[in-house]
């Protein structure tokens, strides 16, 4: 077994280098294995290139396979990058897939392939991975994908299984729980080849789709309340550990930054579109909910093998899973879309708009009669 050593090893002291050491010797057994007893089947010669969308876009995709089964290139690059997380100018220095928080979403079919190139510049300072709960083995591929800085590595899986799955950095120890915290988680979308269906079989077809990936974040704050800022990540390696063992997050976001789906980056859509959104949390539990709307269908579990639940208040989005919802807007208006623990959503950050164009329809809803007097109460 190799050890490699790198400048985040050097950082983190013993205890980090020991934990590097136990995880790099376990793994090191299962690569060899995948390497020495591989047994590929015929591969599909057809091969087509992801340019991945930064979240909450999604990339062009069929929602119906037009092909049969193809090899999907797709190249994420580590960047390591200071991003601010609130309005009050609060830094993290994250690690990331691509640039965001989260990752993209890469969408296939059920029998594709994903073929990666991850990249880890050298401008970047730690080792990172990347697990595919999509994938087969390999801890997800994390052992077959460790990059130092100034390396990449080209793995490539076969999607078995339907749904939405998500895909985060492991590069061992500790390590593991500080990069998703620090922002290095994303989603695949394995698309059923002829598409989602109801229980009953009927085909459902969506206009839009978004994808909202939650992170809590975990940053200290100074003897004075006021969240600190570093120079570099690994000089918040100390303070964020001691934070994250309290479990409770200083930010629980959508797409990085509190308000990074309101405002001028609302999600639009029209009365009469049917919205996909699939939502993804990495390491903790969260509970979606669309203020004034439902989840027409529901893959609370984001496995499409299973039929949707139907016409959901809330639904539930386990830590290290993706869900995905479906919703034809019937009325316009601002939807908040949050996480309905209210105290995640409204004070540490977890709310999304919908801006939703069309005719408003008074038969669903209407103000019979405007606020005025209660008759017959007395005034003073
Ligand atoms: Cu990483």
């Amino acid at each position: 077994m190799k050890l490699n050593i790198t400048r985040r090893t050097a950082m983190i002291g013993a205890a980090g280098l020991a934990a590097a050491a136990t995880t790099l010797a376990s793994t090191g057994d299962i690569a060899e294995a995948a390497v020495y007893t591989e047994d590929s089947g015929p591969l599909p010669t057809r091969r087509e290139r992801i340019e991945p969308a930064t979240p909450p876009f999604v990339h062009p995709h069929n929602q119906v396979a037009k092909n049969g089964p193809t090899i999907k290139e797709v190249t994420l690059t580590v960047h390591e990058k200071k991003i601010v997380v609130d309005d009050d100018g609060t830094t993290l220095n994250a690690f990331t897939y691509n640039g965001s928080v989260p990752g993209p979403l890469l969408v296939v079919h059920q029998d594709d392939y994903i073929e990666l190139t991850l990249v880890n510049p050298p401008t970047n300072m730690f080792e990172h991975n990347v697990d595919f709960h999509a994938s087969t083995g390999a801890l997800g591929g994390g052992a077959l994908t460790h990059v130092s800085p100034g390396e990449q590595v080209t793995l490539r899986f076969k999607a078995t299984r339907p749904g939405v799955f998500v895909y985060h950095c492991a590069p061992g120890g500790p390590m593991i729980p500080w990069h998703v915290v620090n922002g290095m988680q994303g989603a695949v979308m394995v698309l059923p080849r002829d598409g989602l269906k109801d229980a009953n079989g009927k085909p459902l077809r969506y206009d839009r789709v978004y994808y909202v990936g939650e992170t809590d974040f975990y940053i200290p704050r100074d003897a004075n309340g006021k969240f600190k800022s570093y120079a570099s990540a690994g000089d918040a390696y100390q303070d964020q550990m001691k934070l994250m063992r309290g479990l409770i997050p200083s930010h629980v976001v959508f797409n990085g930054k509190v308000g990074a789906l309101t405002g001028k980056n609302v999600m639009k859509a029209k009365v009469g579109e049917t919205v996909l959104i699939v939502h993804s949390q990495a390491n903790r539990d969260t509970r979606p909910h669309l203020i004034g709307g439902h989840g027409d269908y529901v893959w609370e579990s984001g496995k499409f093998s299973n039929p949707p639940e139907t016409n959901l208040e809330t639904w539930f989005i386990r830590g290290g899973s993706a869900g995905a919802a479906m919703y034809t807007f019937r009325q316009p208006g601002t939807y908040a879309y949050l996480n309905h623990n209210l105290i995640e959503a409204i004070l540490l950050g977890a709310a999304a708009h919908f801006k939703v164009e069309g005719q408003w329809n008074n038969e669903l809803m209407t103000q019979v009669k405007k606020p005025g007097p209660i008759p017959g109460a007395a005034h003073s």
